[in-house]
């Protein structure tokens, strides 16, 4: 039978993909992409964006069951509304939960009342709202006066940067295959360009921020394999790098090849598709291990 433990990971899986999606790929329409363009992209991801609302509400609604069951090892608590409620007045897993509900039912607004033209601009302020949310519990929680600050602020920016990378992807590859258009190739190949800019921006922060959260949680490198936590995150970094690797190749070695051969816009296409595989896989490790022990207890 599967354990609530395992049951939650698969909830904060979902939320933080859908979160970093609605975040990443928003900000990116709102602010880099020319305005007739960014309509026609954002149309196009009607059914991603329907599914990443439809996760974070799913998520978010069932985290709060799923949390009383591991606090009381009993699946039973799961239907247990007085056991949610004493979670949700008096703990900062409750305090937690209502900020990711209060950010829930933002994009959820900004999805069906903001007007079209607004959609980018709304929905990024409360995709970025949600985001901030995770900081509110979890391992970003374990410290406190300044040293929590720095570490909340951290896990922010963190996700945030992360999301910025990631989230874009979606509508990166929605937009390659609109260089060869007569109409929008031009708007096309600017928004690509401005994407690689902000991406080594976006790149360079998550690598960073990641590294302090390292070592605000663990004290320094994850060298001891005994402890899952640490392997897991070393697997993370891996995948990581190679996402990094493969970013620059896009970069370097296919996008100047774009004006020339036909052939690049598919292998370009092709490796944003791998850099979203290895984004799923990334986002998947640390929905794991961040319900682990950091360190040997
Ligand atoms: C594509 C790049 C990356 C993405 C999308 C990403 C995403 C995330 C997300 C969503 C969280 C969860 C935040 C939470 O629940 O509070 C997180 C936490 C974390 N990330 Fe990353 N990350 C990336 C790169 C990195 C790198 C390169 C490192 C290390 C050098 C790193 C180390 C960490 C650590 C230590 C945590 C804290 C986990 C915990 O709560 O114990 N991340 N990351």
């Amino acid at each position: 039978m599967i354990t609530p433990e395992t049951a939650y990971i698969g909830c904060r899986f979902f939320f933080d993909i859908a979160a970093l999606y609605l975040w990443g790929s928003s900000a990116y329409l709102w602010l880099l992409v020319s305005a007739s363009l960014s309509g026609n992209i954002w149309t196009r991801q009607y059914w991603f964006q329907a599914i990443a609302i439809g996760c974070t509400i799913a998520a978010t609604t069932l985290a709060l069951p799923f949390r009383s069951a591991i606090l009381s090892e009993d699946w039973a608590r799961a239907s247990d509304f007085n056991a949610m409620l004493d979670i949700l007045s008096g703990t900062t897993i409750g305090t937690a939960w209502m900020c990711q509900a209060a950010g829930t039912a933002a994009i959820f607004l900004a999805y069906i009342a903001a007007p079209l033209r607004l959609r980018a601009a709304t929905m990024t302020i409360a995709a970025g709202f949600l985001l901030t949310s995770l900081a509110a519990s979890g391992h970003a929680a374990m410290n406190t006066g300044w040293l929590g600050a720095l570490h909340r602020g951290n896990d922010i920016v963190h996700v945030l940067a992360g999301g910025a990378w990631v989230g874009a992807l979606i509508p990166v590859a929605f937009i390659l295959p609109r260089l060869s258009d007569r109409r929008t190739g031009r708007d096309a190949a600017k928004a690509l360009v401005r994407f690689s800019t902000a991406g080594h921006v976006a790149v360079g922060v998550v690598l960073i921020s990641g590294v302090a959260n390292m070592f605000l949680i663990i004290g320094g490198l994850p060298l001891d394999w005994s402890v899952e936590y640490q392997f897991l995150l070393c697997l993370k970094i891996l995948l990581v790098l190679s996402m990094t690797g493969l970013a620059i190749f896009n970069r370097y070695v296919l996008v100047p090849k774009l004006s020339g051969r036909h052939g690049a816009v598919a292998a370009l296409r092709i490796g944003t598709v791998v850099e979203i595989v290895l984004a799923l896989a990334v986002v998947g490790l640390v929905a794991w291990f961040g319900t682990l022990e950091p360190v040997a207890v």
